[in-house]
């Protein structure tokens, strides 16, 4: 099997570990500071692996030295968002965690590529980058993905079709700015915007943008994890599997939508080496604008890095 190691053992690196181990993808080691925390769930999830059937091995650990070999490493150390806390706000904090989670993982796994999930989530993958000094193809942010199903849960629960007919992209950074596609999203290819009423289709783009914050709203504590940790597990698995499968993502811009230097979410195909194209649609004057807007909040965000 494989060895995918997940730094961070809380709400969502323990359901990545979950979805992984079930999908029988890869071993998992689960990773945190927190003594005892990343055993426990890891016995937990090893006791339930006879009964969904799955050979995956899973361990927890506060040491690094058992992640060595790993093929991928997924980022989800740090503190999540309080309610009414942007994204933006985590950057300091979890600037220092990300940072040693990609030094010390980088040193037991030198070939590994890393998902990063930890928010601010653009400015976290670009620090990853830089830390590692790693090319642009092994660090891959996962953000796109996660959006985008929201808004496909959104126009599913809207249209009262399965969301397997449900095609929506989301662009841009991963804050209130990102840039839900309605022009490029479909219902089994009727484009959405013939599928509802404007009105109806503004109210989905804008639960989409703020689909964290209301989450964070109704937990009071913590922020949302089965979906990030399901949109981890696909991303891993795309590239574990080398199946050239194209998704949104936060990677790095060189030029691609006219942009340079950050980590924005495009639709990128991912199989064994990460990214591997990028893929860029024509856009209209008014989505290209909006995602200059989101743009311009993620470069201020990673220029506050001081990197
Ligand atoms: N190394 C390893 N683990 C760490 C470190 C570190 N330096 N610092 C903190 N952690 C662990 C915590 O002990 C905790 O178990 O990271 C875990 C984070 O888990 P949760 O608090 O449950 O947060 P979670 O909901 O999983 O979110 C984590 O993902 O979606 C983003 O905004 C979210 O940045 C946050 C991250």
């Amino acid at each position: 099997m494989p060895k995918i190691t997940i730094i961070g053992a809380g709400q969502t690196g323990a359901t990545t570990a979950h979805w992984i181990a079930e999908k029988g993808l890869a071993d998992v080691v689960l990773v945190d500071v927190v003594e005892g925390l990343p055993q426990g769930k890891a016995l937990d999830l090893t006791q339930a692996m006879p009964i969904v059937g799955s050979d995956s091995h899973v361990v927890g650990t506060n040491d690094y030295a058992e992640t060595a070999g790993s093929e991928i490493v997924i980022i989800t150390a740090g503190l999540p968002r309080k309610p009414g806390m942007s994204r933006d706000e985590l950057l300091e904090v979890n600037s220092k965690i990300v940072r040693e989670a990609v030094e010390r993982s980088l040193t037991a796994s030198p070939e590994a590529i890393l998902i990063v999930l930890t928010n601010p989530l653009d400015p976290m993958a670009y620090l990853a980058m830089k830390v590692g000094g790693l090319p642009r193809g092994r660090v891959l942010g996962q953000a796109g993905i996660l959006d985008s199903a929201r808004m496909r849960a959104f126009v599913a629960m809207e249209l009262r079709v399965s969301v397997q007919n449900v095609h929506c992209y989301v662009l841009g950074g991963h804050g209130d700015e990102m840039v839900p596609l309605t022009r490029h999203s479909n219902v089994a290819g009727v484009p959405l915007e013939q599928a509802m009423p404007p009105d109806r289709l503004a109210a989905i783009v804008e639960r989409t943008r703020k689909g964290g914050g209301e989450i964070v709203g109704l937990l009071k504590t913590g922020s949302a994890f089965y979906a990030p940790a399901a949109a981890l597990a696909q991303m891993a698995e795309a590239v574990l599997l080398d199946r050239h499968l194209v998704v949104p993502a936060s990677v790095l811009l060189e030029g691609e939508y006219g942009l340079r230097g950050i980590f924005f979410g495009v639709p990128a195909q991912l199989g064994r080496g990460g990214l591997e194209k990028i893929i860029e649609y024509q856009l209209s004057p008014a989505e290209r604008q909006a995602l200059e807007v989101s743009a311009g909040k993620v470069r201020e965000a990673i220029a506050a890095l001081k990197i």
